[in-house]
């Protein structure tokens, strides 16, 4: 294997290394993958207008979340059970994040429980949560991430069921036997039985509160003080509701294309929710974010901040934690590159000026000719 030089170059690598049912199971999207692949695509329809002559030689790429100081505008998504990637798991990804000194956010379904976690080490560390039907189980959780030193909830709010991931279906995809599901083992939760279609479905659709609704979120506040994040918001009047309900911050996130296939791409989503959350709170995005120049994209359309996801679990379970350093390092590079070349020395240079969307009035054109 040649030398890796971008985050798209683990995703073969992890296809070669890893059972089919696995890498099936990070990989895929919902249905006909049309968001998917529109995650992606997006990006590249966005072009920059970038300015010249700025002196460039120091670039300060820091930002605070939410009170939080870490390095860069790149943070880690939740991806479940990341420990079929690599025997270290989310160890592994704690301390890259640890590492590069931004945020690791854990999934609630993580191979490693929370106080794991956080044995590991010092970390700025999030806590993704999903509402099971008996909140004896979520209050739990909830005090157990917030006393293992977790600083906020990103409460996932677009898997009321699982999407359709046909994949997963055809594999009849369920959790290897040598692991569980680390923070819901005590709670004889933490097994995903076989089921005649994905045991993941199965699980969710056993599990999962198909009831949650935005008077939870406001419940949530009554049982922890960490803030709390809106995961799953693609749209101005949710973004609305979202910061009336009190939520910290919102993430632009569609799941990976995971969850309903035919939504837009967060990248196309994200300026909207934009506007609707009239800079009361901070806006973050994920999905498809592969480059440097993808997140200066969404800095530009007004995102706080960006998570990845599959390059996570492409690169663990390719190297492991230096894997994962590796995907950071990548990404901080090429972002740290590209502010350079739009002449950008802070995040808050950044402007809706740096990039032209096709969405965007004709700014300058020659004269009509009519
Ligand atoms: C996810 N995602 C996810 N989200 C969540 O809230 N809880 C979870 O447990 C998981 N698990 C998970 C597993 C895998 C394998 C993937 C690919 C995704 C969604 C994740 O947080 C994020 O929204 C997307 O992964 C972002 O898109 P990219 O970076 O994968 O394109």
């Amino acid at each position: 294997m040649g030398e890796v030089t971008n985050v798209t170059e683990y995703q073969a690598i992890a296809k070669e290394k890893l059972p089919k049912m696995v890498y099936d199971y990070y990989a895929s999207g919902a249905e006909d993958q049309w968001t998917l692949a529109e995650n992606q695509n997006a990006f590249s329809r966005i072009l920059f207008r970038p300015r010249i002559l700025i002196d460039v030689s120091k670039i300060d790429m820091t930002t605070t979340i939410l009170g939080f100081k870490i390095s860069m505008p790149i943070m880690i998504a939740p991806t479940a059970m990341q420990k079929m990637a690599h025997p270290e798991g989310e160890y592994a990804t704690a301390r890259a994040a640890s590492a590069a000194n931004t945020i690791m956010t854990l999934s609630s379904w993580a191979t490693s429980s929370v106080e794991e976690v956080a044995s590991t080490g010092p970390g700025i560390r999030f806590f993704q949560l999903y509402v099971y039907k008996d909140r004896k189980v979520v209050e739990q959780l909830v005090r157990r991430a917030e006393k293992a030193g977790f600083k906020a909830i990103a409460l996932t709010v677009d898997t009321p069921r699982l999407g359709r991931r046909e994949s997963d279906i055809k594999n009849r995809f369920t959790l290897p036997p040598n692991l569980t599901l680390k923070n819901f083992e005590g709670l004889d939760l933490g097994k995903m039985d076989e089921a005649n279609d994905s045991g993941l479905a199965s699980y969710v659709a056993g599990q999962i509160d198909r009831t949650l609704s935005w008077k939870d979120v406001k419940w949530l506040q009554t049982i922890t003080s960490m803030p709390i994040l809106v995961k799953g918001v693609l749209t101005a009047e949710d973004a609305r509701i979202a910061v009336q309900s009190g939520a910290a911050g919102i993430i632009v996130s569609n799941h990976g294309a995971r969850q309903l296939d035919y939504v837009p791409s967060t990248i196309m989503a994200l300026e909207e929710v934009v506007k609707g959350a009239q800079g009361r709170v901070p806006v973050f995005l994920d999905g498809g974010v592969r480059r440097g120049t993808d997140v200066f994209k969404a800095l530009a359309l007004g995102a706080s901040g960006i998570f990845i996801g599959r390059p996570v679990v492409f690169s663990l379970a390719a190297e492991g934690e230096a894997g994962v350093r590796k995907v950071l390092q990548m990404l901080r590079d090429e972002f740290e590159l590209t502010m350079a070349l739009s002449g950008c020395r802070s995040l808050s240079e950044i402007t809706r000026n740096h990039i032209s969307t096709e969405w965007d009035a004709p700014k300058a054109l020659p004269s009509a000719r009519l």
